[in-house]
């Protein structure tokens, strides 16, 4: 690693390969990731193990693996100068999460918000759902990340890996993990649904149409369902905190979000509108606008598979090469003997 790598903080975050990726993780999470990825040094994974928390389709899951990676390079993922990779490719991650269960106690878990709503909507609940944080937890402390760039949503999850961290540093070795910071956006840290603004736009209802704008759709979808979104019956077009008013509002910070334009600003370019319906119209405009580039980016590198492999591979072999070492060391402070370690 060079010198000048050497000092530029390090970042970690993740995104789950299933469900449809859509402009709530663009704005809340990857964008930043591009943005910023120059100044840092970036571990950016696909998080295959934690989207098997839940029951998945074999193929459907392996596709759109795939298919994330392509999306994300087409967002703007530079491998120069980010690592990124397939989580289930450096094992690593699974067993650091294995020893780091050892420290964690259950009630953590149990007090999860996601848990506690993934819980309720499957009829079996897996172990490595209440399990998913530690893991999570795993793949950030391995890394000695500093920085989480993730949306509003994943701030519990990131919190509860400082706490994990600093109960390994408190058990066994002063300073061994960088106790890691979530670092949540300004701007679209929660997009909201648009048929729904009083929910989350959830990559699991994003196959619902109207409920989401995924990164792939074409213009002609995007305009649909930003004309079909819940407003309510007034006529003003401001910021607001009113839950009445929560549609609206959604559809400002979008644009607010893609144009990265003050409040005031944002409003000034409203006040010529001739209600809800050029709002709309807008606000899709510019969100077209955005995404355009990223699916024909995406088209082309979905025709060469094998070329997305190899970028994958050498994403693993480079993450690999600072969790492995970091594991072995976690396991020498906990205990456990290393293969050959009295020759
Ligand atoms: P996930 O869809 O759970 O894999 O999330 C990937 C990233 O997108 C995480 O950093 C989330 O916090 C972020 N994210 C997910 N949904 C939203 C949303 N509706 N608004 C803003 N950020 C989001
Ligand atoms: N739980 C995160 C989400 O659903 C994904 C994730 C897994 C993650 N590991 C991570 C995010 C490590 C940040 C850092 O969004």
């Amino acid at each position: 690693m060079s010198s000048e790598q050497s000092s530029k903080k390090r970042v970690f975050s993740g995104i789950q390969p299933t469900g449809n990726i859509h402009i709530g993780n663009y704005l809340g999470a990857v964008r930043n990731w591009v943005i910023h990825q120059k100044e840092k040094e970036n571990f950016f994974c696909i998080v295959d193990l934690h989207s098997l928390t839940v029951k998945q389709d074999p193929d459907e899951l392996r596709r759109q693996t795939r298919s994330l990676a392509a999306i994300l390079l087409a967002s703007g993922i530079d491998p120069s100068a980010s690592t990124l990779f397939i989580q289930s490719h450096v094992a690593a991650h699974a067993e650091g999460c294995w020893l780091l269960n050892c420290v964690t106690p259950i009630g953590w878990l149990q007090r999860m918000t996601q848990f506690k709503d993934k819980s309720v909507q499957q009829e079996t609940i897996s172990a490595a759902l209440l399990d998913y944080p530690v893991l999570q937890a795993a793949d950030i402390i391995l890394y000695d990340a500093h920085e989480v760039p993730v949306g509003e949503d994943q701030k519990q999850h990131v919190e509860l890996s400082r706490d994990i961290a600093q109960r390994f540093n408190h058990l066994y070795e002063h300073e061994f993990f960088v106790v890691p910071e979530p670092v949540i956006p300004k701007s679209a840290a929660r997009v909201m649904g648009l048929d729904d603004p009083t929910a989350k736009m959830a990559k699991t209802y994003a196959h619902v149409r109207g409920h989401a704008v995924r990164l792939l759709d074409e213009p002609d979808e995007i305009m649909y369902v930003f004309k079909r979104a819940v407003t309510d019956s007034g006529r003003e077009i401001r910021f607001s905190d009113d839950p009445e008013r929560a549609g609206v509002n959604n559809l400002l910070e979008i644009y607010k979000a893609v144009t990265s334009k003050t409040p005031e600003e944002v409003e000034r370019d409203f006040a010529d509108a001739r209600g809800y319906g050029d709002l709309k119209v807008r606000v899709a405009e510019v969100v077209i606008e955005m995404v355009n580039p990223i699916r024909e980016r995406y088209k082309t590198l979905m025709e060469d598979p094998a070329k997305l492999d190899r970028l994958l591979a050498i994403g693993a072999e480079q993450a690999a090469a600072v969790s492995v070492p970091k594991l072995a060391e976690m396991k020498r402070i906990m205990g456990l003997v290393l293969p050959g370690e009295s020759r």
